[in-house]
């Protein structure tokens, strides 16, 4: 497999990922947890797992986990989590979302939790969830998303590729609807939230060089007043703090 940008990236810090306070839990893992409360799946699958957090969740619910991302340190990084938690039904597989090594209606969940602004190809991922969900079965899909506005989705998406140039979009509410529905997948509950982030930690993760930091951090301070307002920017001694909104959909296979 040839290393995308988003490979190289994560590659490189999959263990800041894994010791990152917004990916081990945070207000969208807990809601996941509330909106999957009662079900039990036999088959499940964690797409973009990254260090493994929601796959370790859903493993306590679910007979069988598989744990899918294309990074391999990431995978790595799955496997230390799963064994340091005795989540022993989890198994990692290494592939893309848009192409998942799974045969037709074969999964009762998905989840893909604070990834899928990542994948190039977003709509293909959402025809594969489609094709391998069993009739019925549910996709829970949580990420940052992009408000309505256009300057608003345009600079929290410029600033997000500035920080990490494998971001691809943090889409809109109504796109992500628009392209369910294109597959038969129909969002049966949403809820909104906030990613809490701090700059410092943000740019950490990513490897930003410090002046390509600086330059970005200056975006940030020189923002106009509807930008603050609209993601909470505020600074605190050395730092600056943020958030981006977040939506927690869960979607049923309707055909
Ligand atoms: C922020 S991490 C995911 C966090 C994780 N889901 C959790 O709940 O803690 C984003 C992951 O998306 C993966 N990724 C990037 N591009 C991808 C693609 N096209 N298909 C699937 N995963 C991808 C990266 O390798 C990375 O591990």
């Amino acid at each position: 497999m040839n290393k995308s940008k988003a490979q190289q990236i994560f590659g490189d810090n999959a263990e800041a990922y894994a010791n990152s306070p917004v990916h081990v839990r945070d207000d969208s893992l807990d809601i996941i947890e509330k909106m999957l409360a009662g079900h039990n799946f036999e088959m499940a699958l964690d797409v973009g797992t990254g260090a493994g957090f929601t796959a370790i969740s859903i493993s306590n619910i679910s007979n069988t986990v598989l744990a899918s991302d294309p990074t391999r340190p990431m995978l790595e990084q799955t496997r230390k989590t799963s064994i340091s938690t005795n989540s022993a039904n989890i198994s990692v597989i290494q592939n893309i979302a848009e192409q998942i090594p799974i045969s037709t209606n074969t999964v009762d969940l998905i989840t893909c939790r604070k990834a899928g602004h990542h994948f190039p190809e977003f709509d293909k991922y959402i025809h594969e969830c489609s094709r391998i969900l069993k009739q019925k079965g549910i996709l829970i899909i949580a990420d940052s998303i992009s408000p309505e506005n256009e300057d608003l989705d345009q600079w929290l998406n410029q600033i997000e590729l500035e920080r990490d140039p494998s971001h691809v979009r943090n889409r809109k509410l109504s796109e992500i609807n628009l392209i369910l529905n294109k597959y038969h997948l129909k969002t049966i509950e949403h809820q909104l939230t906030r990613i809490h982030l701090s700059f410092n930690s943000w740019v950490g993760r990513t490897g930003v060089s410090k002046s390509y930091k600086n330059h970005i951090q200056q975006k940030f301070i020189n923002a106009e007043p509807h930008i603050k307002e609209a993601f909470q920017i505020r600074s605190i001694d050395k730092d600056i703090l943020f958030s981006w909104p977040c939506a927690v959909m869960k979607c049923v296979k309707s055909v």
